[in-house]
């Protein structure tokens, strides 16, 4: 495995595996690795080779008063799961290889980016799209692995895509679960004492969605008010937004009458400002006539 901190490297190394007509894949990440990312890297693997991740805790997707300074950093053993899974290429640009002094471009994906996590974190998938624009035109990934975990942000990409006609097509893979149901995060190393324990009720209220939906219930806002009682039994667990979107528009739906997400984001922990804010989501499909829930 090569390690690549500059640009023009890492596009030199893609344009010669492309001359050769290999299929590139690309893992973009922001490191802390975990099986969640593991599992990406093993699906780019099976599809792609050469396989390209790149590790960038990308400045622009972290608000005033957000984790950018504190967010986990733990390179060697990122370095050393990316060489066991056989990864070819990771590439980890300092901040000042990807925004020079003077960088004023911003990619913003109108609409899609201001619901959910956008009315949260103004200016998240602003940062998102454009890191990922500029990896996508530095690497030109004929695959890019990202994690249903960021539901809003896998379909933002995918307009992203569309829009501006880029060669890369992105697939989408499950959620990564704790034995316990918590989806893994970098951020679950947040989690101080009870708060681990108290943080899988936002799996526990999702698989009552889904318990609801088995027993028949139809209704987005009965749904909901499942979530929410299950939510609340967890005094130290503040739901920020749940919501049943459509998978295409993500705006709330009335009926479930086409493929939606479950939405939720909580914070986990009494104290706001040491609170640790976590997302997760349930994927409700038509199959025939039933639905189909996916945690
Ligand atoms: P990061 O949070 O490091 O996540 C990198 C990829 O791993 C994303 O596609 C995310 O959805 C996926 N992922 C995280 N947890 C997962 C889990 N439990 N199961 C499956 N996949 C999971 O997302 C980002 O970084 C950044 O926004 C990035 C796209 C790299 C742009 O900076």
């Amino acid at each position: 495995m090569e390690t690549i901190h500059t640009i023009a490297w890492m596009k030199q190394v893609a344009r010669d595996a492309r001359r050769r007509e290999h299929i590139l894949g690309f893992v973009p990440t922001m490191g802390a690795l975990h099986e969640g990312h593991l599992s990406l890297i093993r699906a780019a693997r099976r599809q792609c080779s050469p396989v390209v991740v790149s590790i960038f805790v990308n400045p622009t997707q972290f608000g005033p008063g957000e984790d950018l300074a504190k967010y986990p950093r733990t390179f060697e053993a990122d370095r050393a799961a990316c060489e066991n899974l056989g990864v070819d290429y990771l590439f980890v640009p300092p901040v000042d290889e990807i925004y020079p002094r003077g960088f004023r471009t911003f990619v913003n994906v109108d609409g899609l980016g201001d619901r959910l996590e956008g009315r949260s974190r103004p200016g998240h998938f602003r940062g998102v799209a454009t890191v990922v624009l500029k990896l996508f035109e530095i690497v030109e990934p004929e695959f890019a692995f990202f994690g249903r975990k960021d539901a809003q942000q896998v379909r933002i990409l995918e307009q992203m895509v569309a829009d501006l006609n880029l060669n890369t097509q992105l697939v989408t893979c499950p959620i990564i679960r704790e034995p316990d149901g918590l989806a893994l995060s970098s951020r679950n190393a947040y989690l101080q004492g009870d708060q681990r324990r108290a943080a899988t009720v936002l799996y526990r209220s999702l698989d009552a969605v889904r318990a609801e939906i088995t027993a028949g219930e139809r209704d987005p806002a009965r749904l909901l008010a499942a979530l929410r009682h299950a939510v609340d039994r967890e005094p130290s667990v503040v739901i920020d937004y749940a919501e049943i979107v459509d998978a295409d528009t993500l705006e709330p739906v009335m009926a479930l009458r086409k493929t939606c997400y479950v939405m939720l984001a909580a914070r986990v922990g009494t104290d706001r400002a040491k609170a640790t804010r976590l997302i997760d989501n349930a994927l409700i499909e038509l199959v025939g006539d039933s639905l189909r829930v996916t945690l």
